[in-house]
């Protein structure tokens, strides 16, 4: 079975791309390296000693998209390409609708031009707005706080619709939680373009001395320690819900969503601590105002996922912090360390 994975050389999809190798599937790729590096798709090579098929392409590209359609025997597609960074995408909001909707509506005439009506789709927690109460189940009601996150349940609302117009695809929507963590191997983690948004990657930029102190968004939520408290979960049990998913799709389920976390909630102290145990330091930190936009709590109810797919989580938080710490000191620049 040949699977084309968008946005291919990303975090989760280097990740993704690694277990699809593992279990056997067939993987072709495309990526524009706006943030990202081809060095995760050769790694991913190394580790499995399998090939991946490549493209340099942007996902607005409907040519190169349909060129690689029409050379690639494809049964289903993973949708990750999409740009993420909230704070962005509230002061250029038109680049998020462009390269994520225009770019996903240009992907869903390619699949089905082709017939290609197997779907998953990388939503994120983010479409669950400020839930009111937690552990958030996938029926809750749908909000988005910021451009991004509209992308998310927008992409989401057009995949209902068009399996309402025709039930022949078969589309999973996965809703991430916080995905963290790196390969066990450390030759892919994440490497994000300049200074990390993300509490982990930032921590992590602390621990090998790239910055100075950590920013504790607010420390007078209504949490335990007066933190903001997430659903951390290691990228490598995110990719094999993915896996998951791909199997699922197998027995046309029609639309189908879930979500991927712990079911855990972990508070910005409890990530602190874990990460110092895991490098071995202190770490120094500052409390700073509440970033706009931040929620004080969410995290996952998994058991749908658990129900349908026998997916579950495996890897706990100590092990999420070890296994960025390996990653972050072998290679401390990321992709372009020597
Ligand atoms: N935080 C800090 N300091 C930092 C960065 C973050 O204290 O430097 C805090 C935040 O306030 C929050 C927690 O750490 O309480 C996690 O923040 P992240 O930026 O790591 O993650 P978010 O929960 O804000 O966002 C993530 C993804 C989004 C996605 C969302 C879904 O980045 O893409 O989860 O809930 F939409």
């Amino acid at each position: 079975m040949k699977i084309l994975v968008t946005g291919g050389a990303g975090y989760i999809a280097s990740h993704t791309n690694l277990e699809l190798l593992n279990a056997g599937y067939d993987v072709v790729a495309f990526d524009n390296f706006s943030n990202s590096s081809i060095e995760s798709i050769h790694r991913v090579e190394r580790l499995t000693g399998k090939k991946i098929s490549f493209y340099e392409t942007d996902l607005l590209d409907k040519e190169a998209l349909t060129d690689i359609f029409s050379k690639e025997n494809i049964d289903a597609v993973i949708h990750f390409a999409g740009l993420k960074a909230v704070g962005e995408s509230c002061e250029i909001p038109l680049k998020y609708f462009k390269n994520n909707l225009s770019g996903t509506i240009t992907l869903l005439e390619v699949m089905e031009s082709f017939g290609v009506k197997n779907l998953v789709f990388s939503s994120s927690a983010t479409v669950y707005g400020d839930p009111e109460t937690v552990p958030v189940t996938e029926d809750f009601p749908l909000s988005a706080t910021n451009p991004y996150g509209r992308t998310k349940l927008m992409i989401e609302e057009m995949l209902r619709d068009i399996y309402k117009a025709d039930s022949s695809w078969n589309i999973a929507i996965l809703r991430y939680f916080n995905p963290i963590g790196a390969h066990e191997s450390g030759e892919i983690g994440e490497d994000p373009n300049g200074i990390p948004n993300n509490l982990v990657p930032y921590i992590a930029k602390v621990a090998s001395g790239v910055l100075d102190k950590i920013h504790v968004f607010g420390n007078d939520y209504d949490t335990p320690d007066g933190t903001g408290v997430r659903d951390y979960i290691h990228v490598v049990d995110l990719s094999l819900g993915h896996i998951k998913a791909i199997e699922k799709l197998q027995e046309n389920p029609g639309l189908v969503t879930y979500n991927l976390g712990t079911g855990v909630g972990y508070s910005v102290f409890d990530i602190i601590h874990n990460y110092e145990k895991a490098c071995g330091k202190k770490l120094p930190y500052v409390i700073d105002p509440r970033r706009p936009g931040d929620i004080a709590v969410t995290y996952a109810d998994p058991s749908k996922a658990l129900k349908e797919l026998g997916w579950k989580a495996e890897r706990g938080i100590d092990k999420m912090c070890e296994d960025t710490y390996r990653w972050q000191s072998k290679y401390p620049n990321g992709y372009k360390s020597k």
